[in-house]
């Protein structure tokens, strides 16, 4: 260390007793200056000019505050999210993906469901001969209840695919108090027969046919379950079957199915396609 001469050190002592400016030098000399001069013009003096004098250089202001940052003032003077509006996020996210869950669901054209039977319908060739909206063409119309005035139940529908109508042409099929008289297989022409569909794949076409193109009632318990079936055979979630012609027979109503047995057992009885709980005890009952 230094030893600092002692007149410096003096100097600086006397200057602090002065209370000077931070640099002192020439604005503290030609202050004090001013202060001499204006006591040496009397005690009349207005002492604003003192004071003014004094201000300029030597008021102690220690630190000088840093000015704030224009973007950080702006921050700070935002208006903030009240916590009250944080606890309603969650709510809107809720809120969000409940309405966003319901426009999964909401469009029959979403289900696969509609969206299988309506296809297969389509590529098997029915809707040529069908019409497209079950209007019928070369064969009978389905709409407007027409195919379940002829069926009231999927399984003689279903038999009748898998046949054709060559097979039994001639014969009286289907409900005899048919509105507009009985059907006779042949009398319109040839249905194809359908024997290489699967289970699932006739359970689909039969559903089309009767609840989206003929306006069939679907809303029976076990109608719904028979749908949910479907909707998981739709899906590929449940397995596919050959068909069995042979169950079909015993499944179907001898009243509406030329050579059906209805004699199904009650184990069988829930293999047969259609709503099962309500098919199984018709046939039973018969
Ligand atoms: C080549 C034309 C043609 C195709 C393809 C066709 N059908 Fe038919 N379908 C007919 C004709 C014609 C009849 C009436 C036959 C008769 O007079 O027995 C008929 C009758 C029916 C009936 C009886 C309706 C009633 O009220 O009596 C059903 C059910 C049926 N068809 C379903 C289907 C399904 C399901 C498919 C597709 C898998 C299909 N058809 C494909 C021509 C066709």
């Amino acid at each position: 260390m230094t030893e600092i001469p002692e007149h410096l050190l003096k100097r600086s002592a006397a200057r602090r007793g002065k209370s000077t400016g931070d640099d002192g030098g020439g604005a503290d000399a030609s202050a004090s200056t001013a202060v001499e001069a204006s006591a040496s013009s009397g005690p009349a003096q207005p002492p604003a000019v003192v004071q003014a004098a004094a201000a300029i250089p030597r008021d102690p202001e220690p630190v000088p505050e840093k000015p704030v940052p224009a973007y950080v003032q702006a921050s700070l003077e935002r208006k903030k999210m009240p916590m009250w509006a944080m606890g309603i996020i969650p709510f809107c996210a809720l809120l969000w993906a409940y309405s966003f869950a319901g426009t999964m669901q909401l469009p029959d054209v979403e289900d696969p469901l509609f969206v299988e039977s309506a296809a297969l319908y389509g590529s098997q060739g029915c809707a040529g001969c069908h019409g497209g909206g079950g209007g019928g063409g070369v064969g009978y119309q389905f709409s407007d209840g027409e195919i379940y005035a002829t069926f009231p139940e999927p399984i003689d529908q279903i038999v009748h695919i898998v046949r054709g109508s060559a097979a039994i042409a001639g014969e009286e099929y289907g409900d005899s108090a048919r509105p507009g008289g009985v059907r006779v297989a042949g009398n319109r022409g040839v249905m194809p027969n359908y024997p290489s569909l699967t289970q699932n794949e006739l359970e689909l076409i039969v559903f089309h046919e009767r609840a989206t193109l003929g306006g069939e009632d679907t809303s029976a318990p076990e109608y719904q379950e028979w749908m949910e079936h479907m909707r998981e055979v739709a899906e590929g979630i449940l397995p596919d079957h050959e068909i069995d012609l042979e169950l079909f027979l015993a499944c179907a109503n001898p009243e509406f199915t030329p050579g059906a047995t209805g004699d199904v057992s009650e184990d069988d009885a829930k293999k047969c396609p259609g709503p099962h709980a309500k098919e199984g005890e018709e046939v039973a009952a018969e």
